[in-house]
C-alpha cells in the first residue's frame, strides 16, 4: 500500500444477483477490472447497467454472490464482521443522493462517521479543515436544508474524506447539479486526489465529467462493454475533443 498514491483495486469475476419474485436479475455479470493506484476512473452506462451496484460491492456495502474484490492486499469479499467494519471506515463513499442527516449541522454531518470513536477535539479540527478544503469554511453551523445542492454535495465529500481514505467511491457526485457546479465538484475531487493521494471511482452519466477522468469504463447490462484509457499521451487541454469523441 502506498500512502501517497491511493489504493489499488482488483475486481475479478464479480457477480451480483437480485431476486424479484420468481425472476433473477444479474446486476453485475462476471466483471473483472484492475484500477491503478491514484487513478480517477469514470463508470458510465445507461440507468440500470450496474454502476451503483458495482460501487456498493467494491465498498462492501453489499455482498457479492461470486468473484472477488481486492483492495491493496485485502480481499474485501472474504472479510468478516470486525475486519469488514474496519475496511468500510477506510473507504470514502459519496452516495447518489447525498444522504446528509437533516437535523445535524454541517460540522456534525462531517464528524458523524467517526462519532463513536474517541478524540472528539481532533475530529472537530479535521472536519473543519475538510470543510475548508471543500470551500465551506464558515458554514459549519448551517443545516443541510439551508445549503444549495452543490454545497450539500461538498459536505458529503468532506464526510467521505473524514477517515482519510485511500479509496473514494462516488456515486454520481455531480448528478443533481448544473454543469458549472458539477464541474466545480469534479475540480474539487481531482484537487483532493492530487493533495491527499487517493484512487477515485465515480459513476456518472455526464460526458463532460467522464472525459476529465483518467479512464472510462462503460457498463451495459452488468458487463463492461468499453474500457478506455483517456490519458495516453494526450494533453489535458484536449478535454473538449475527448468529450465530443466519446459517445456517452
Ligand atoms: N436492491 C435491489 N433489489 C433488486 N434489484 C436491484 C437492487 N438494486 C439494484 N437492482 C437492479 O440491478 C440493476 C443495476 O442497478 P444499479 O442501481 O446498479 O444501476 P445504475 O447503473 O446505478 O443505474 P442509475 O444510472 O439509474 O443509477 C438494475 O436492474 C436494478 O433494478
Ligand atoms: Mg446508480
Amino acid at each position: 500500500m502506498d500512502e501517497t498514491t491511493g489504493s489499488t483495486v482488483r475486481v475479478a469475476n464479480l457477480v451480483r444477483q437480485f431476486r424479484t419474485g420468481t425472476e433473477r436479475l444479474t446486476a453485475i455479470d462476471d466483471v473483472s477490472l484492475d484500477v491503478a493506484a491514484g487513478s480517477v476512473v469514470a463508470m458510465t452506462g445507461p440507468s440500470g447497467s450496474g454502476k451503483s451496484t458495482l460501487l456498493h460491492l467494491i465498498g462492501a456495502i453489499e455482498p457479492a454472490d461470486a468473484g472477488t474484490v481486492t483492495v491493496d492486499d485485502v480481499e474485501v469479499t472474504g472479510l468478516r464482521r470486525a475486519a469488514l467494519a474496519r475496511y468500510r471506515q477506510r473507504v470514502g463513499f459519496v452516495f447518489q443522493r447525498y444522504h446528509l442527516l437533516p437535523a445535524l449541522t454541517v460540522l456534525d454531518n462531517v464528524i458523524a462517521p467517526v462519532l463513536p470513536r474517541r478524540g472528539h477535539g481532533r475530529h472537530v479540527a479535521r472536519a473543519r479543515d475538510l470543510l475548508d478544503a471543500v470551500g465551506l469554511a464558515g458554514r459549519e453551523r448551517a443545516l443541510p436544508a439551508q445549503l444549495s445542492g452543490g454545497q450539500q454535495q461538498r459536505v458529503a465529500i468532506a464526510r467521505a474524506l473524514m477517515g482519510a481514505p485511500l479509496l473514494l467511491l462516488a456515486d454520481e457526485p455531480t448528478g443533481n447539479l448544473d454543469s458549472t457546479t458539477g464541474g466545480q465538484v469534479l475540480d474539487l475531487l481531482l484537487d483532493l486526489r492530487d493533495r491527499y493521494g487517493m484512487t477515485i471511482l465515480l459513476a456518472t452519466h455526464e460526458r463532460a465529467i467522464a472525459a476529465r477522468c483518467d479512464r472510462l469504463v462503460r457498463l451495459g447490462d452488468g458487463r463492461i462493454v468499453e474500457d478506455l484509457d483517456l490519458t495516453d499521451g494526450e494533453d489535458p487541454a484536449h478535454t473538449f475533443d475527448r468529450a465530443t469523441r466519446l459517445r456517452l
